[in-house]
């Protein structure tokens, strides 16, 4: 079902397709370690049975029915303050594939998470080595909600919930990383992504309740500053948050 896309440059070249394990991110990062995974390695598995998500969370999917993989990058161009860029790239990457899939509004929620409506579809975790000032080692893991129609968690969707049929796993995943491929290509050329980025982003500019401080507030998101944190006006006042700060109120 998954092949090695014939239309990237590097990405997806050193495939590795695992009925199941623990996680992919995991894997990928024991043998980028281990000096086996080049720059584009991607590994991909049916079955993900201890996935890990932000914040020290679980990702739970269900066997079969989804994307669960990870891409190993060296953003060796990224030094350690631009590390937001490549989180950026990611989520648009995805964001640009999911919208094809469905008539209803697909965003990018701070800081990396991919919508349809209120819901949350995709998940992205993304784990950073440092050598001095530059990003030697990404391992980008990508929990993309396919096929599965119920979840446990409330806040959670699908792509076919949206799409109204089932979807070709192996098609979207080949789809999703001349996606990958292409944005992260264009942030290595140095095209800003800030643009699209905004013109994504969920609740931009738009008033809304967050919980700041254990209190409610109303806020306007407008924008993220140069170090990946969320600019949200308050009572005509501009804070810069990052993710322990702010809780988004449905
Ligand atoms: C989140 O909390 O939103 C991030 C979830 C990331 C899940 C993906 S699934 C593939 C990769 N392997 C993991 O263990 N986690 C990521």
């Amino acid at each position: 079902m998954y092949k090695i896309p014939p239309g990237t440059l590097f990405l997806g070249k050193n495939l590795l397709i695992l009925p199941e394990c623990p996680s992919t991110n995991t894997q990928a990062a024991e043998l980028s370690q281990a000096g086996k995974a080049p720059e584009g390695t991607v590994v991909i598995t049916h079955h993900q049975t201890a996935g890990r998500g932000q914040r020290g969370n679980t990702w739970e999917s269900g066997k079969g029915l989804n994307l669960t993989f990870s891409l190993v990058l060296h953003p060796v161009f990224l030094t350690a303050g631009q590390q937001f860029q490549l989180n950026k790239a990611i989520a648009l990457a995805i964001h640009d594939v999911v919208k094809n899939y469905t008539e209803e509004s697909v965003r990018v929620k701070w800081p990396n998470d991919v919508m349809i409506n209120n819901k949350k579809v995709c998940g992205i975790l993304i784990e950073n080595q440092l050598t001095g000032d530059r990003l030697s080692r990404s391992i980008v893991g990508i929990g993309l909600n396919v096929n599965q129609n119920e979840f446990d968690s409330p806040t959670a969707t699908s792509v076919s919930v949206h799409s109204g049929k089932p979807i070709e796993l192996g098609k979207l995943f080949e789809e999703l990383l001349q996606s990958l491929e292409w944005r992260y290509l264009e942030l290595k050329k140095g095209n800003g992504l800030n643009h699209d980025y905004l013109d994504a982003l969920f609740r931009f500019n738009e008033p809304h309740k967050y919980i700041l401080s254990e209190t409610e507030v109303e806020g306007i998101i407008r924008g993220v500053d140069d170090y990946g944190r969320l600019v949200l006006e308050i009572e005509n006042n501009l804070r810069a948050l990052d993710l322990k700060q702010i809780k988004f109120v449905y």
